[in-house]
C-alpha cells in the first residue's frame, strides 16, 4: 500500500540552491521510492496572496515547473499539476470555509502577525490585510484535503497549517458524519540541508541573499559564489571550516570524502579564492547537466503546459468523483438524480449500470467466489473462494462499507484488497490505474447508501 505524499510549491520567484538542496532534491528523491504516491503542484492560487504582479507569477510558474522538471521530477510516475487547473480545489475550498470557525483562522500566524504590525503602529487591527491572506489556510486545507493526502512535506513554518487542515477536515467528517477526507500528517525533514546565503544567513529569497540554481547560467552561479562573505584570513593562514558558509554549502553537495578533503584544504589554509573556485566546481558538476534540461524547457513552454495538463487530469480523475460525492452529502446533488448516478462518473451506456456492482458466482468446486464491475463493466475484483454463499454475501457487504478504509496492497502483478491482514479479493491486473479505479468504485459504493 503506498503513501500519498502531496506538496504544494508556491510559485512565487524563482528557485535559488537552497530550495534545491532544501526542498527540490530531497523531494525528488522521495518521489522514486516504491512506497510513495507522490503528488507536486504550483501552487499558484497561493501565489496570488503573495503577489498581484501578473508577469511575476506567470513567469515563476514556468520557472518552478521547468526547475523540478530539470531536478528529475518524473510526471509519468508522479502526479504534477497547477493548482489552478483543478476547480475542485476552489469548490472543496467553499466547502470547508463554511464548517471553518473564523476564531482559527484568527489565530493563524501569518494573519496574527499582521494585525500584531498594525496594533503595533496604531493601524487599524486589518490595515492591508486582504482576505485571501486571511483563508490561506482553509486553501492548503483543500489542497491536501480533496487527495487524501497521508503525508505533507513542508518546513517548519507549515506545521500550524497542517494542523489546521487536520482540524478542519475533521470537523467536516464530524459534520457530516463519515470520513470524507484522511486527516494528513505534517512530515518535517529534519535531515535535509538548510543553506547559508551570501551573507551567512539562511539562503532566502527575503534576505536577498541567494545564489541563482539555474538562471543566469555558470556565470550567475560563479559570479555569486564569488560574493560570498568570508573572514579576512589570508592564504596560508588556517580557515575555520565550521564558520564558513562555504564549507557549508560544500557539504550539501559533495560525499564524505570530498567534505573531509575539502576541509583539510581549508585547515591547512587553503584561500578564500581558491575553495570558491573548487566550489563552484562541485556544484557545477551537479548542476550543469540539468540546467542544460533546464534552458531547453523553458525554450518549449508549451511542452510544459501539456506536462502540466496531463497531470491536471491524473488528479481529477480523483477529485472529481470526491467532489461529486461531497456535493451529494453536503444537499447539493441534481434534483431527482438517484444517488448512485450522483456518486461517481455517469454510467457508461454500455451496460446501464451508474454504480459499481457485484456478481456472484459459483466456481466449480472451488466454491462461491464474486466479481466487482466498474461503472462502465470493466472487472475490478474477483474474490477468493468461498464454501458458503452467504460468507461471500457478507464479505460484499462489508466491501460496500469500506471507502478509504480499505486496504490495498500491491502483490506480484495484482492488487489485493485486505481485511483483518488476510487477502479477500484480487484484480486482474496491478498499477496505478487499476488502483485509481477501485479506490474509485470503493468510494462510489461506500457513499452510495
Ligand atoms: N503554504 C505552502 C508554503 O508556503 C505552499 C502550499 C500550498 C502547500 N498548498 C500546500 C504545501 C499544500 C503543502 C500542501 O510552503
Amino acid at each position: 500500500m503506498q503513501t500519498r505524499v502531496l506538496t504544494g510549491i508556491t510559485t512565487t520567484g524563482t528557485p535559488h540552491l537552497g530550495n534545491y538542496a532544501g526542498a527540490i532534491r530531497p523531494a525528488i528523491a522521495a518521489s522514486r521510492r516504491a512506497d510513495v504516491d507522490a503528488f507536486f503542484f504550483l501552487a499558484d492560487y497561493h501565489a496570488l496572496i503573495k503577489s498581484d504582479d501578473a508577469a511575476r507569477i506567470e513567469r515563476s510558474r514556468l520557472e518552478i515547473a521547468a526547475s523540478w522538471l530539470a531536478a528529475g521530477l518524473d510526471p509519468a510516475r508522479v502526479t504534477f499539476y497547477r493548482q489552478s487547473d483543478i476547480p475542485e480545489i476552489p469548490e472543496l475550498t467553499w466547502f470547508l470555509t463554511c464548517v471553518t470557525a473564523k476564531g482559527l483562522l484568527n489565530r493563524a500566524h501569518a494573519y496574527k502577525a499582521a494585525v500584531d504590525r498594525n496594533t503595533e503602529t496604531g493601524e487599524d487591527a486589518d490595515a492591508g490585510v486582504t482576505a485571501g491572506l486571511y483563508m490561506y489556510p482553509v486553501l492548503m486545507a483543500a489542497d491536501i484535503l480533496a487527495f487524501d493526502a497521508h503525508k505533507v512535506p513542508v518546513g517548519r513554518d507549515q506545521i500550524q497549517h497542517l494542523e489546521m487542515a487536520r482540524d478542519i477536515g475533521q470537523r467536516f467528517n464530524h459534520i457530516y458524519g463519515r470520513d470524507f477526507f484522511v486527516l494528513p500528517e505534517v512530515q518535517i525533514e529534519e535531515e535535509v540541508a538548510t543553506l547559508p546565503g551570501l551573507d551567512g544567513r539562511k539562503m532566502s529569497k527575503s534576505y536577498d541573499n541567494t545564489i541563482p540554481l539555474f538562471a543566469g547560467g555558470a556565470k550567475a552561479l560563479r559570479e555569486a559564489i564569488l560574493r560570498i562573505v568570508t573572514d579576512s584570513r589570508a592564504p596560508g593562514e588556517p580557515k575555520d571550516p565550521d564558520s564558513s558558509a562555504l564549507h557549508t554549502i560544500f557539504r550539501a553537495f559533495a560525499d564524505e570524502a570530498e567534505s573531509a578533503a575539502f576541509r583539510a584544504a581549508l585547515v591547512d589554509g587553503l584561500g578564500w579564492g581558491e575553495a570558491k573556485q573548487r566550489l563552484f566546481e562541485r556544484i557545477e558538476r551537479d548542476v550543469a547537466p540539468m540546467r542544460e534540461r533546464y534552458d531547453a524547457l523553458i525554450a518549449k513552454p508549451d511542452e510544459i503546459e501539456a506536462t502540466l495538463r496531463e497531470g491536471a487530469s491524473k488528479a481529477r480523475a480523483i477529485a472529481t468523483p470526491k467532489l461529486a460525492a461531497i456535493r451529494e452529502a453536503i444537499g447539493l446533488s441534481a434534483m431527482g438524480a438517484a444517488p448512485a448516478a450522483k456518486a461517481g462518473k455517469p454510467a457508461a451506456p454500455k451496460t446501464g449500470n451508474a454504480a459499481p456492482r457485484f456478481a456472484s458466482f459459483r466456481d466449480g468446486d472451488a466454491g462461491f467466489r464474486f466479481r466487482l464491475f466498474a461503472t462502465d463493466g470493466e472487472e475490478l475484483l474477483l474474490s477468493v473462494p468461498f464454501a458458503d454463499p452467504k460468507a461471500a454475501g457478507a464479505l460484499q457487504q462489508r466491501i460496500r462499507k469500506l471507502g478509504h478504509a480499505a486496504v490495498l496492497r500491491e502483490d506480484g502483478d495484482a492488487l489485493v484488497l485486505e481485511l483483518e491482514g488476510e487477502t479477500v479479493a484480487r484484480t486482474p491486473q496491478a498499477g496505478d490505474a487499476m488502483l485509481g479505479r477501485l479506490r474509485q468504485a470503493l468510494q462510489q459504493l461506500a457513499t452510495q447508501d
